[in-house]
């Protein structure tokens, strides 16, 4: 080395020196380094007569490790300073206002539903999921609704094939006949879950949406546990009594057919929920048609059923005095906040 190089001992005193781990990074990239001194060094070798070459590597190469090991020592003592200092609390300062958590929240639409799978498993029911995207068969064959059935147009379906042997379901009625094909009876289950149409839509029509499918099959079930098991899920939704109605309604799949109201339970003598009406209409029900006990391989001169298909978009807009389905499914984070 020549005299302006600084000497190795006031390097590796510059090391042991370094106030913090990056001019120590820098210190050993400049040293050790492929254009620092000690490999300018070793290159000289082959330049010096032969009998000093061997004693001017082991020079070099001591040096080399010598350096490395400063480097690595300091690097260990600045490490264990800074977790000392951290640990011991300087400069923090506990007053200080933490960063504000983003908290997210249940969609309203999953709020009521794992209300009512609460409400319906306490009940002993199954919560039952099927394929949104269905075949004919258990959507409208094993539901009693035959092709060319006019009832098939009672619900404008999504298909997904020419023929029309796949389909968006358009309710949750299918999962009855899955329900049968996996459990035997007596047997309670609900399905909830999405269902499709195709609809031009407007403030009370969404192509997609949910429902809540209920099914008991039993021994001599009868329209009065369809009635109690509907009054229950009243009481769970609204927290009171409320009084029902059944009038006849038609679906290919129950026979009788019912549509059942609920007293408005916003008011006593009619307002803009009822339509001035005092009822409001909750659900189509009724007792499962023969048939579709069949298509599920449960003979139905054996076994009963009801069955149920709750609006769960409805419901939620009834609770909440939503005016557009169409918010449901917006994504949009001003809509969803106010369900926190
Ligand atoms: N699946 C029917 C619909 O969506 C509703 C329903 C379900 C009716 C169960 C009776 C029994 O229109």
């Amino acid at each position: 080395m020549s005299d302006s190089t600084p000497s190795f001992e006031s390097v590796l005193a510059a090391v042991r020196a370094a106030g913090d781990a990056a001019s120590l990074r820098a210190l050993e990239r400049e040293q050790l380094g492929k254009e620092g001194p000690i490999a300018a060094l070793l290159a000289s070798i082959p330049t010096l007569p032969p009998e000093s070459r061997k004693e001017a590597g082991q020079r070099a190469n001591r040096m080399k490790s010598e350096l490395a090991a400063a480097v690595a020592e300091r690097l260990q003592q600045l490490e264990e300073a800074q977790l000392a200092a951290e640990r011991s609390g300087a400069g923090f300062d506990a007053t200080l206002p933490a960063a504000r958590v983003e908290r997210g929240s249940l969609h309203p639409l999953t709020q009521v539903t794992r209300e009512l799978e609460d409400l319906f498993t306490s009940m002993g029911y199954t919560v039952l999921d099927g394929p949104e995207v269905e075949l004919d068969w258990y959507n409208f064959e094993a539901l009693n609704i035959p092709r060319d059935h006019p009832a098939r147009d009672m619900q404008d379906t999504f298909r997904c094939d020419p023929a029309g042997n796949v389909v968006l379901r358009p309710h949750t009625s299918p999962v009855q006949v899955r329900a049968m094909e996996r459990m035997r009876p007596p047997f309670r289950a609900i399905a909830p879950g999405k269902v499709f149409r195709q609809e031009s839509t407007d403030a009370s029509h969404e192509h997609t949406f949910h429902q809540m499918e209920g099914l008991v099959v039993g021994k001599d079930i009868s329209v009065g546990h369809l009635i109690g098991a509907m009054k229950t899920l009243l009481r769970g939704v609204f927290g009171r009594e409320i009084e029902i109605r059944l009038r006849p309604g038609y679906f290919p799949f129950v026979e009788p057919g019912f549509e059942l109201d609920a007293r408005c339970p916003f008011c006593k003598s009619g307002c803009r929920v009822c339509k001035q009406s005092t009822w409001i209409e909750l659900l189509p029900c009724g007792m499962v048609h023969p048939n579709v006990l069949r298509a599920g391989n449960i003979d139905p001169a054996e076994w009963s059923g009801f069955a149920f298909g709750l609006g769960l978009s409805r419901l939620v807009m009834l609770r909440h005095g939503i005016d557009d389905v169409r918010h449901l499914l917006s994504g949009d984070v001003r809509f969803l906040e106010q369900f926190r």
